[in-house]
């Protein structure tokens, strides 16, 4: 089973991934994480993609092409996938369609949460983040037990470079221009589901997994 999760940041693509992994045991793939992981290791990619992402614009396509396209290929995406913030542009939609010709396979469903854009301004300036387990947090919305302190593992919480209000109504702006054509796209080829994202995070995702499960059969 082969998705991908589109919306516009703090839809809850992340944190509604987090939930359909554990129920179907396959992996997500979010490109910003993978990303955040190369700021952080400071690799030669993580270097040139900084500056990208720290003024809330889109990493170039070629980079993030060639980040998927390395990791489908590898085993634990042989069972099935979640796609989450790729593709983002209509060529990495143009692009992952060849490749997954190429390897005779296909996208499955392509889940698009909707939400106000007033509540993803408040969903993303309360985010936290666990450095340690990457466990994700609301400050009001899923708070943790201590406003620093991870409640799973005890690590340190803390707030993306990216989520500060400036570079947030870039992010948003960038979405509409850039990624929000990918709804039609995707409609186009009779992939697209669109879901609610406002309300319980649990609600949320019992509508998603009813979608993916109508259509098992
Ligand atoms: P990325 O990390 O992908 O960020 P994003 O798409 O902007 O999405 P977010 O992570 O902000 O939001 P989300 O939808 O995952 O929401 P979440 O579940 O965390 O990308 C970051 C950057 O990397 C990009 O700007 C770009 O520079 C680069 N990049 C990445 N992919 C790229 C690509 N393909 N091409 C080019 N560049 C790329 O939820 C948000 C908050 O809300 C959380 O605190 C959560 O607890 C809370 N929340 C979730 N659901 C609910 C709910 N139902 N009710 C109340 N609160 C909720």
């Amino acid at each position: 089973m082969n998705l991908i999760l589109l919306g516009p940041p703090g839809a809850g693509k992340g944190t509604q991934a987090k939930m359909l992994i554990k129920r179907y045991g396959i992996p997500q793939i979010s490109t910003g994480d993978i990303l955040r992981a190369a700021v952080k290791e400071q690799t030669p990619m993580g270097v040139k993609a900084k500056a990208f992402m720290d003024a809330g614009a889109l990493v170039p396509d070629e980079v993030v092409v060639g980040i998927v396209e390395e990791r489908l290929q590898q085993q634990d995406c042989r069972g099935g996938y979640i796609l989450d913030g790729f593709p983002r542009t209509v060529a990495q939609a143009d692009s992952l369609s060849r490749t997954l010709q190429k390897n005779e396979s296909d996208i499955d469903h392509v889940l698009a949460l909707t939400v106000r854009s007033e509540e993803l301004l408040s969903r993303i300036t309360g985010r936290r983040t666990c450095r340690s387990c990457g466990a994700g947090y609301h400050l009001l919305f899923d708070p943790p037990k201590s406003p620093e302190t991870c409640t799973e593992c005890g690590g340190e919480l803390y707030q993306r470079d990216d989520d500060r209000e400036e570079t947030i109504r870039r992010r948003l702006d960038v979405y509409q221009e850039q990624t929000a054509p990918l709804i039609s796209y995707y409609a186009e080829r009779n992939l697209l589901k669109t879901v609610d994202g406002m309300g319980e995070m649990a609600v949320i995702q019992a509508n998603l997994v009813q979608i993916i499960e109508s259509s098992r059969g």
